[in-house]
């Protein structure tokens, strides 16, 4: 089996004596499914990515981007060529596209310059398909990941037929009316590489709105080759050794000293306009206006870890987000209470920290393909908490009945809905947290794995 994805599952740091450890990638897919391949037994994995860092390719470079039980393959890009496909085509134009995050009276504008950077996301996507048909035994089944690697179904289909390949769509994907905000051409190249192979998503509404855009873009007669959902899971077994490791249990006992008997609002997130972490504090906002009683008995944590810092659009958000908390801060704040307080260390037992302390979790996200810490919250937290989760993610479709919705605009209602969370009675969030756990344990990521590798069908 081959798992392709544009990060890899670890990133390398290199020691001062010139030495290489290896850390767990960040993000979802990579962070859950890295540590259960290195479990698999019977098969032989491959794994291909980009290099994503210097540390990273000097670590190909010095044959030490080596991982235990994965065949580990980084391709190092040339910087400009990386840096086209990474922020220009994935982060700026798709990563918008998919949720809904254009200016449309401003952005995008495709010219002379979009159209190197698409020549260059080309060019990476072919590197990709190069590798894999190099590596790839016959009718081995290879399992490619995201928007980063759209045209890599199509290329690769005609490279090596004998291969059974599964896109798996992690993020939304954008309804008719949005792909033609792309230029016909690029929706056309996307859209007859994608329908060439089956394909899956988070939740049936991004996999209808997916088969719709393929018509959209390439009208009835080009059907997708199969349509399929399959929800990602979080790693039970995982997270719960996570609260229990000495890092988590630390990081627990300075978060109780810190808040005492004041009750805990936790988000957890990548600074992402996505996220819609600006409303979140409005929220907070209107409830310490509305309600006085919560002033000083509550405190909203943001454990937030900066993303994608080379694109002016992700600056100006985490300027934002700064200065939105700065003046929650002002407004409401005393010698001994800081309404909100942001925490932008990258460190995962530390989250799971708050995952098990927190009263509310507020995920509030415009549009997320499924939101993993939705999951991996209730799994955790051992205080009953309520979970505030936005109907535009993907995970709402599968917990909606033990959460409390947000509506990702009206902000008003997500202060009512705060309220609500925060004085709900005890008997109530028992009963709701208990359903929630075990709604949010339901799959396992070996669940999922399976479910893509029978959409790839039988060896042929
Ligand atoms: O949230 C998970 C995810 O959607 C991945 O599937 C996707 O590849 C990733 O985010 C992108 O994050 P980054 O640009 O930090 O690699």
């Amino acid at each position: 089996m081959i798992i392709v994805t544009n990060r890899g599952p670890a990133r390398f740091t290199r020691a001062p004596d010139g030495s290489f450890s290896a850390q767990r990638g960040a993000g979802g897919i990579v962070g859950v499914l890295g540590p259960n391949l290195s479990a698999e037994k019977d098969e032989r994995i491959q794994w291909v990515a980009t290099a994503m860092t210097d540390d990273d390719c000097a670590a190909v470079a010095a044959g030490k981007a080596e991982l235990p039980g994965v065949d580990l393959e980084l391709l190092v890009l040339e910087p400009r060529v990386h840096r086209l496909h990474y922020d220009v085509i994935s982060n700026a134009t798709l990563w918008f596209l998919h949720h809904g995050l254009f200016d449309l009276p401003r952005r995008p504008r495709f010219d002379h310059r979009f159209r190197d950077a698409w020549d260059a996301y080309v060019t990476v996507n072919r590197a990709f398909v190069e590798r894999i048909a190099d590596s790839a035994s016959p009718g081995d089944v290879a399992l490619v990941h995201d928007y980063q690697l759209s045209l890599v179904p199509g290329l690769l289909t005609k490279t090596r037929p004998d291969l059974r390949i599964v896109h798996f769509t992690h993020t939304p994907f954008c309804g008719p009316n949005s792909i033609r905000v792309l230029p016909d051409d690029v929706a056309h190249d996307i859209a007859r590489s994608m329908v060439q192979v089956p394909c899956g998503f988070h939740t049936s509404r991004w996999a209808s709105a997916f088969e719709a855009s393929m018509t959209a873009v390439l009208g009835h007669d080009h059907r997708p080759t199969r349509v399929f959902v399959s929800p990602f899971a979080a790693d039970a077994g995982d997270v719960l050794e996570t609260r229990d490791s000495t890092a988590t249990r630390d990081a627990i006992v300075e978060l109780e000293n810190h808040l005492g008997d004041r009750k805990l609002i936790l988000r957890s997130d990548r600074i992402d306009p996505s996220k819609n972490i600006v409303r979140g504090f409005l929220a907070f906002d209107l409830l310490l206006r509305e309600h006085p009683e919560w002033r000083e008995r509550v405190v909203f944590v943001a454990m937030l870890n900066p993303s994608r810092e080379s694109l002016p659009e992700y600056q100006a958000y985490r300027q934002e987000v700064e200065q939105a908390a700065a003046m929650v801060n002002e407004r409401w704040g005393r010698a001994d209470w800081t309404p909100v307080e942001l925490d932008l260390r990258d460190d995962f037992p530390r989250a799971v920290a708050g995952y098990a302390r927190y009263d509310v979790l507020l995920v509030n996200s415009l549009k997320d393909g499924l939101n993993l810490v939705a999951k991996e919250g209730p799994i955790v937290n051992q205080r009953h908490g309520v979970v505030c989760l936005s109907p535009e993610a993907g995970a709402f479709d599968e917990l909606r009945e033990a959460v409390l919705a947000v509506h990702p605009y009206d902000v008003d209602q997500n202060a009512r809905a705060l309220h609500d969370a925060l004085s709900m009675p005890s008997d109530v969030r028992r009963e709701r947290a208990t359903r929630l756990r075990e709604l949010a344990s339901a799959r396992t990521p070996a669940m999922w794995l399976g479910d893509l590798v029978d959409a790839a069908g039988p060896r042929r």
